[in-house]
């Protein structure tokens, strides 16, 4: 991958804002290296042979998994089963991705679907007390309460948890269903590497390939620095919103994972960039206009893949077209004062995915040391759980 900062930004830059973010390079690198939270800097793969066993027997006996988990327990492996998962062909395994909703109509038709096809769990949280993640457990537990035997369960629920702490390791150490280990030292939306996600990935990608590229990226630390600094400058120009723009509609639940990587880490005292996210050419033609003639609070990070599978359209490759539309999408844009990077791929694999993902992460926890935030904690997202928990007398 490469990343151009340059060409469709520098114009725009403060070359005093830059010189000032970039002096604190050293500081910044010194408190990555000695943060408590960094585990994903140097993630532990020795679970890869496990994951491949359990999947091989999830395989043997289930037509389907069901992923039970929700925020960094679920993004990462969602988006990227469904980068890595054809749109239209009929599948013989199947993954449902469920745990994110508490939305009855949706629960009822997954549990009524669930009688009607084998089926396992691999339920994720590192908590192991997150609320759609409990609810959604037990109500499919009990499908397979009624449906399978007891010594069936036990080869058919995988639980991912914390190595000590929460309900969910008590219940593996009580009934003995196979588990892996979320580590200590890494947060939910930094777990792309830990079983969390490898697991339910292991069922669409060769999980190697993925760990090779986040491996490589791991070694883009300036980059993903200069990258930080200059959002950090467009921050104090007011530009205070990343736009992230795909080609490619199967980046939807990518673009999610991204908003959840920067939102949740730099989003605290009243600081951070709002990130948000477009597929185009679908959303030229409706928030297209806010972008070319709107407030100008934006910035933009394109994807820009150089080559996709190829389909050949009034003897012309749609993909090219594609490129050329990008290209002029960039160029408006940057003509109507709006700044643009752009990250270069050439092609979509598992290990390019993997390099570009571990280069966001750096650039996440970089952007959130430059705001002087700690990038590995989340804590307003507890202040709406604790209101639930009185509403509900818990
Ligand atoms: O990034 C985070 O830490 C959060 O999004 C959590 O992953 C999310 O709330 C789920 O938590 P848990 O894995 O404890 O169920």
């Amino acid at each position: 991958m490469k990343i151009d900062i340059n060409t469709y930004m520098s114009h725009f830059l403060d070359s005093n804002l830059i010189e000032k973010y970039n002096g604190r390079k050293n500081e910044i690198f010194k408190k990555l290296d000695t943060a408590s939270m960094n585990g994903w800097l140097t993630p532990d793969v020795s679970c890869v042979s496990d994951i491949l066993r359990v999947r091989d027997k999830v395989l043997s006996h289930s037509k389907c998994l069901v992923v039970i988990g929700i925020g960094g327990s679920f993004l990462g492996s969602c988006a990227l089963y469904s980068m890595f998962t054809p749109y239209f062909k009929k599948r013989d395994f199947q993954v449902i991705f469920a745990g994110t909703t508490l939305s009855s109509s949706y629960m009822s038709e997954l549990l009524e679907y669930l009688e009607t096809v084998d089926f396992s769990i691999n339920v994720i949280s590192k908590s192991g007390t997150t609320m759609e993640t409990s609810l959604t457990y037990s109500a499919i537990k009990n499908v397979m309460e009624k449906k399978y035997s007891k010594e069936e369960i036990l080869e058919r629920i995988i639980i991912t948890t914390d190595s000590v702490k929460g309900n969910l390791r008590s219940e593996v150490k009580e009934k003995g269903y196979e588990s892996f280990i979320i580590p200590d030292n890494i947060g939910g939306r930094y777990s792309l590497l830990t079983p969390a996600h490898l697991l339910p990935l292991s069922f669409c990608i060769d999980i190697n390939e993925l760990i090779t590229g986040y491996q490589e990226g791991l070694k883009l630390k300036d980059e993903a620095f200069s990258y930080a600094v200059v959002r950090r400058s467009m921050f104090d120009q007011e530009k205070v919103v990343e736009n992230f723009v795909t080609y490619e509609n199967n980046f939807y639940y990518y673009m999610e994972w991204l908003k959840q990587l920067f939102g949740e880490t730099e989003g605290k005292e009243g600081k951070g960039l709002f990130p948000s996210s477009m597929i185009h050419t679908r959303d030229l033609h409706s928030l297209g206009q806010f972008v070319q003639e709107g407030n100008k609070i934006l910035f933009e990070t394109f994807f820009y893949i150089k080559n996709m599978p190829s389909c050949m359209v009034d003897g012309r490759n749609l993909h090219d077209i594609n490129l050329v539309v990008e290209d002029s999408v960039i160029a408006a844009h940057v003509s109507g004062g709006v700044p643009c990077i752009v990250l270069e791929l050439d092609n979509l694999t598992p290990k390019v995915i993997g390099e570009v993902s571990s280069f966001f992460f750096l650039a996440a926890a970089f952007s959130g040391f430059l705001f002087d935030v700690d990038p590995f904690n989340q804590p307003g997202v507890e202040v709406y759980k604790s209101e639930v928990r009185s509403r509900l007398g818990e």
